[in-house]
């Protein structure tokens, strides 16, 4: 009898040494003259974990994990390939810890099934929301959307089925569906786990998409940074053709649909969806005026549906088990669940998808096991570089769109990076500065050249020149940027600075309470 043995192939794993594990894997089966199938899936998210082998036993599947290649022999002589005992021996993933009480709707299937096979994805639940879809009409298709309270993944939280709506009402001879998949914030993968871990489900979301809304061609604008998902994607779009999930005729439905991958130019601005399109038509990123939305005008001045990654792999399941399924998990006007990055100074980092609600506090102990150093958390950053630093006081704040935004601070793509006591809040402030300095468009001048200011009035503020005086320039400049930049990048930067000068007012060596109305 073969034994099906799982490797994650996705990028986390291979830089942990997943490759040499199940070449040995391999190697060692074939020396032994047992007969094994390895299949390369993604991860589980239990980062900390990886390499994570999982054996396919007439119990289920078992999981050893980490396993170094050498320890390959060791596990063949504890009868592994029948869930023998073992130090590295985890048992059933479902039953550990940290997943059992995870909510896995996007990530189903990812770490389960072989990414490119559709065969394996329809047997895991994949296409029903296609199928459901193409006997609906658009309309319904896009009420379905908008019932379950989706709202975009990618950093706005935009009502999904608000931008999916203008789109189908927008009379035109071409529309377009376009996935960001430029994932330029720090901490998060969740979209780069998704491409790698179970391309199909984005696939399937952005043909629900193309047929609700009536555009017949869909582009993937994916992070130049990213080729273990371009190869990936890639190919299980070419499963997906020979499959009939994309062409001329989607499922038999007579409807056309085709995706191409296109990739991103590689600067943090081409995350921004306007400046996104400017790069997809071959120019320089820079940031369009809204109006027109790209709803009504976007790829080559067409409507173009244009979402995350994560908002795309959302709605198979909203279609195939209906809105108020869906919009059951979450608390107030955040629906759904969220596929949260745990990164930076944590001691089990990786991927927790969670109903909104579940509260930092729970993320970062509970799950990410405190800090990796053993120290006191001191803050943690939500949401990418333009996100608020969160203090210890305030690690009770639920996942929650509004909640946060009443906080100062963003949900975002929903990537949490930690900090110790040891780390400097003002140099992080400059840095956030910094970043956007240098990622700038250079359209508009608050951004551009407040930047730049930025950075050097914190420096003469750490130096302790007129401190006073400069942190009201600071709080001024701050300002002008939040009220007067074109897109977020600009009217984001101040909330890390704000942020941090409101928190950690010592940091910068000003005493405390000095500022609590700098935020
Ligand atoms: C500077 C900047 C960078 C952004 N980068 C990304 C990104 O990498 N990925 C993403 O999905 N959205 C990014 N966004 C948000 C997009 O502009 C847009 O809101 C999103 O693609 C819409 O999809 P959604 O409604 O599904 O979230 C960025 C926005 C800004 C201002
Ligand atoms: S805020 Fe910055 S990135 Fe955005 S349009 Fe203005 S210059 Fe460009």
């Amino acid at each position: 009898m073969t034994v099906r043995i799982y490797v994650p192939g996705d990028a986390s794993a291979r830089s942990v040494g997943a490759d040499e594990v199940a070449a040995v894997l391999a190697a060692e089966a074939r020396s032994r003259g047992a007969s094994v199938q390895i299949v390369r899936n993604g991860s589980r998210g239990l980062f900390w974990l990886e390499p994570l082998v999982e054996v396919e036993t007439p119990a289920g599947r078992t999981a050893y994990g980490p396993v170094d290649a050498v320890e390959v022999p060791g596990l063949f002589e504890a009868g592994f390939l029948e869930g023998g005992e073992h130090r590295a021996r985890i048992g059933r993933i479902e039953e550990h810890p940290w997943f059992a009480k995870q909510d896995r709707l996007c990530f189903a299937r990812v770490g389960v099934t072989d990414p490119v096979s559709c065969s394996d994805y329809e047997a895991h639940g994949g296409l029903r929301g296609l199928r459901n879809a193409l006997a609906m009409s658009g309309a319904d298709v896009v009420k379905t959307i908008t019932e379950s309270g989706l709202r975009g993944r990618g950093g706005a939280a935009f009502p999904t089925g608000i931008k999916w709506n203008t789109v189908l009402q927008t009379a035109a001879s071409q529309k377009y569906v376009v996935c960001n998949a430029d994932e330029g914030d720090s901490g998060t993968f969740s979209d780069r786990m998704i491409m790698e871990g179970d391309p199909l489900v984005l696939v399937e979301g952005m043909t629900i998409a193309g047929v609700a809304t009536g555009a017949t061609k869909g582009y993937i604008y994916l992070r130049s940074e990213y080729p273990d998902a371009e190869r990936t994607l890639l190919a299980a779009i070419a499963n997906a053709r020979l499959h009939g999930i994309l062409g001329e005729n989607v499922l038999g439905s007579g409807k056309a649909f085709d995706i191409e991958v296109r990739r991103g130019a590689g600067a943090y601005i081409c995350g921004e969806e306007t400046s996104l399109l400017e790069s997809l038509e071959g120019k320089r990123g820079m940031v369009r005026f809204k109006p027109p939305v790209p709803a009504i005008s976007g790829l080559f001045g067409k409507p173009t549906v244009i979402n995350n990654v994560i908002t795309f792999a959302s709605a198979p399941i909203i279609l195939d088990r209906s809105a108020a399924y869906y919009r059951d998990y979450g608390v107030g006007r955040s629906q759904g669940t969220l596929p949260i990055q745990l990164t930076g100074n944590i001691r089990h980092g990786g991927l927790v998808e969670k109903a909104f609600g579940v509260t930092l506090r729970e993320l970062l102990y509970d799950y990410g096991g405190g800090s990796a150093s053993g120290r006191p958390i001191k803050a943690v950053q939500v949401g990418g570089p333009l996100g608020a630093y969160i203090p210890a006081s305030q690690f009770d704040l639920p996942l929650d769109y509004e909640a946060f935004a009443a906080a100062g601070a963003m949900v975002g793509h929903g990537g949490i990076v930690v900090f110790d006591d040891t780390a400097d809040m003002a140099k992080l402030a400059r840095y956030a500065m910094e970043f956007c300095a240098i990622e700038s468009c250079g359209k508009c001048t608050p951004c551009r050249i407040g930047s730049t200011r930025g950075f050097k009035v914190i420096d003469r503020i750490v130096a302790g020149r007129d401190r006073d005086a400069n942190t009201a320039l600071l709080r001024d400049l701050c300002d002008t940027m939040l009220n007067g930049s074109l897109c977020a990048l600009g009217g984001m930067t101040p909330f890390p600075v704000l942020s941090a000068l409101k928190h950690f007012p010592e940091d910068f060596g000003l005493p405390r309470n000095a500022l609590a109305a700098a935020a």
